[in-house]
C-alpha cells in the first residue's frame, strides 16, 4: 500500500472540494478518497491534530453561536474552530481542512436527537469532538466517561454570559444524560415551559459548560496525563449503586442482560442483589 503523509490524509479524509483543490489541484481527485485502513491515524500520528485551546474562549463561542445550529452543533464547532485557529500559522492546510468540516450534519443532535429527548446534544457534540481528535480507544473512553459523569453529577449550568445581569440562574444536577430528564428537571425547578426562552438560555449555558469541560479534558490529554500507559485523569469515579448494578447487568457481567452505565436509580428502584431475591 502506498503510504500517504498526514497532510495528504487530512485532505483525503474529509476535506471539502475547495480545500482539496487549493492544496494540490493536480492530485485532488486521487486524494479525495478516505484512508480505508484508519482515517484517524497516519504513520502513528493523529490525522486530526489537536493543539491546546483556551477552554473559556471555547465556552464563549459555544454560547454565542448556539442559535446557529443548537447544542450539538455549537459544542462540536466551537472546539474544532478553536483548534483550526490555533493551527492557522503552523499548519494552514490542516486549519483549512478543519474549517471545511460539514458541521451542518450536527444539527440533528438538537433536543436529544431530532427532538426525541434522548442523548443531550451538547454531550453528543463533545463526544464527537473527542472521537475526532483522540485515536487511542482506551484514552478516548476515559475522557468521554469523565465528561459524562461531570454532566450527570455537577450543578449546572455554571456558565455566566458576559452580559448577564448577575441574577442567580437556576441550576440542577441532572443525574441523567438524557435531554428529556435533564431539561425536564430544570424546567420543573425553574417553573418554566420547555418551549420557553428561559429553557433555551439554560441549554445555551449548558452547551458552554460542556464545551469548556471537553477542552479542559483534551488539553489534559495533550499534556500526556491521559496517555494509554498512564492512569487516566479521572475526576469522577463510579458511584454506588450504579457501579454494582453495571458489574452484573452490563455487557460482560454475570447477568449481562442490558447495555448501559447511566445512573440506574434514576429510573429503577435501588435493587441490591437482596431485593432481587424477593
Ligand atoms: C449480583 C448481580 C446483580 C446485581 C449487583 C444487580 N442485579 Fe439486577 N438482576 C440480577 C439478576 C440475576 C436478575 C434476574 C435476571 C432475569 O430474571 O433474567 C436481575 C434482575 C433485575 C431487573 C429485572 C426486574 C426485576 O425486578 O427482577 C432489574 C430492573 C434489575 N435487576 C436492576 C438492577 C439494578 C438497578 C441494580 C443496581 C442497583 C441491580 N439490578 C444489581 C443480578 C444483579
Ligand atoms: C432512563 C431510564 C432508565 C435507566 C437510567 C436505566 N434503565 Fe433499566 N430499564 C428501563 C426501562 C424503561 C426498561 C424496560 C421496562 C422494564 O422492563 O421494566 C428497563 C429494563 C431493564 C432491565 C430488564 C428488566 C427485565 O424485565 O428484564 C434491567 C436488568 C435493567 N433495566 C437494569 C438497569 C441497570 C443496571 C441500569 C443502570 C446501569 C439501568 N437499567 C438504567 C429504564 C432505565
Amino acid at each position: 500500500m502506498t503510504r500517504i503523509n498526514r497532510r495528504e490524509a487530512l485532505c483525503a479524509a474529509f476535506a471539502g472540494a475547495g480545500a482539496l483543490l487549493a492544496a494540490n489541484p493536480s492530485r485532488a481527485v486521487a486524494l479525495a478518497l478516505p484512508n480505508p485502513d484508519d482515517p484517524a491515524m497516519v504513520d502513528g500520528v493523529e490525522a486530526w491534530k489537536y493543539v491546546e485551546i483556551d477552554p473559556q474562549s471555547v465556552a464563549n463561542q459555544a454560547y454565542d453561536d448556539y442559535h446557529i445550529g443548537h447544542c450539538m452543533h455549537t459544542v462540536f464547532k466551537a472546539i474544532v474552530d478553536h483548534v483550526a485557529a490555533a493551527l492557522e500559522k503552523s499548519d494552514p492546510l490542516a486549519a483549512r481542512t478543519m474549517r471545511a468540516f460539514p458541521f451542518h450534519m450536527f444539527h440533528y443532535g438538537a433536543s436529544g436527537g431530532n427532538g426525541i429527548g434522548s442523548l443531550c446534544g451538547a454531550l453528543n457534540g463533545a463526544l464527537a469532538a473527542i472521537n475526532l481528535f483522540v485515536s487511542n480507544e482506551k484514552t478516548r473512553k476515559a475522557i468521554s466517561t469523565d465528561l459524562i459523569r461531570f454532566y450527570e453529577r455537577t450543578l449546572l449550568p455554571e456558565y455566566e454570559p458576559a452580559d448577564s445581569d448577575g441574577k442567580p440562574f437556576p441550576k440542577t444536577i441532572s443525574n441523567s444524560v438524557l435531554c428529556h430528564i435533564s431539561s425536564g428537571k430544570w424546567c420543573e425547578l425553574a417553573q418554566v415551559k420547555s418551549g420557553s426562552p428561559e429553557r433555551s438560555e439554560r441549554c445555551t449555558r449548558l452547551a458552554a459548560d460542556v464545551a469548556r469541560k471537553t477542552a479542559e479534558l483534551l488539553n489534559l490529554n495533550l499534556a500526556g496525563l491521559n496517555a494509554a500507559d498512564v492512569a487516566p485523569v479521572v475526576t469522577f469515579k463510579p458511584t454506588e449503586p450504579t457501579a454494582t448494578c453495571v458489574a452484573c447487568h452490563d455487557k460482560g457481567g454475570d447477568t449481562g442482560n442490558i447495555i448501559g452505565k447511566m445512573t440506574c436509580t434514576e429510573c429503577h428502584s435501588d435493587k441490591t442483589p437482596d431485593h432481587h431475591e424477593k
